[in-house]
């Protein structure tokens, strides 16, 4: 049994309400419902977290370091300029996939950069709930 932790970074409490054109109509609750089928389905043991600020979500990846077999973060906004969730990433050495639910290389140029890819074990975005299942396939693999 893998343990793996979905971790959703700021802003992402709102989805549903947030820009339903480029995120959709899909609740946070819904979304991690879904993903905790799916991973019951592939035998695998889901915790889902959120939170709007950085030291949190430092302190979340901190927490789950020796429980996670994997992560599946969605950094927000922070993808393209914290330094400091990229360092906590490769600080913990729990393989990470990064994902997004829209296409950010397609967005606003500040989009199109992550700061975190690097020390991530993979990248996946622009697929809504899917960019998350195939990130879970690709932890279990
Ligand atoms: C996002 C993309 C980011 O650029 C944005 O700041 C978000 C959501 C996504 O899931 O598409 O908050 O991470």
């Amino acid at each position: 049994m893998k343990n793996i932790l979905i971790l959703n970074g700021p802003n992402l409490n709102l989805l549903g309400e947030r820009e339903p054109g480029i995120y959709g109509t899909m609740t946070l609750a819904q979304l991690s419902s879904k993903l905790a089928a799916y991973a019951k389905k592939k035998k695998a043991s889901l915790r889902a977290r959120q939170s709007n600020s950085e030291g949190e979500l430092i302190d979340i990846l901190h927490a789950h370091r020796k429980w996670a077999d994997g992560i599946v973060f969605n950094p927000g906004a922070y993808s393209h300029y914290s330094y400091a969730l990229r360092d906590a990433v490769a600080s913990i050495k729990v393989p990470t996939i990064e994902v997004h639910l829209s296409d950010i290389k397609k967005r606003e140029s500040f989009r199109h950069t992550s700061v975190i890819a690097p020390v991530c074990a993979g990248q996946k975005y622009g697929k809504g709930l899917q960019s998350y299942v195939e990130a879970i396939d690709l932890l279990l693999k």
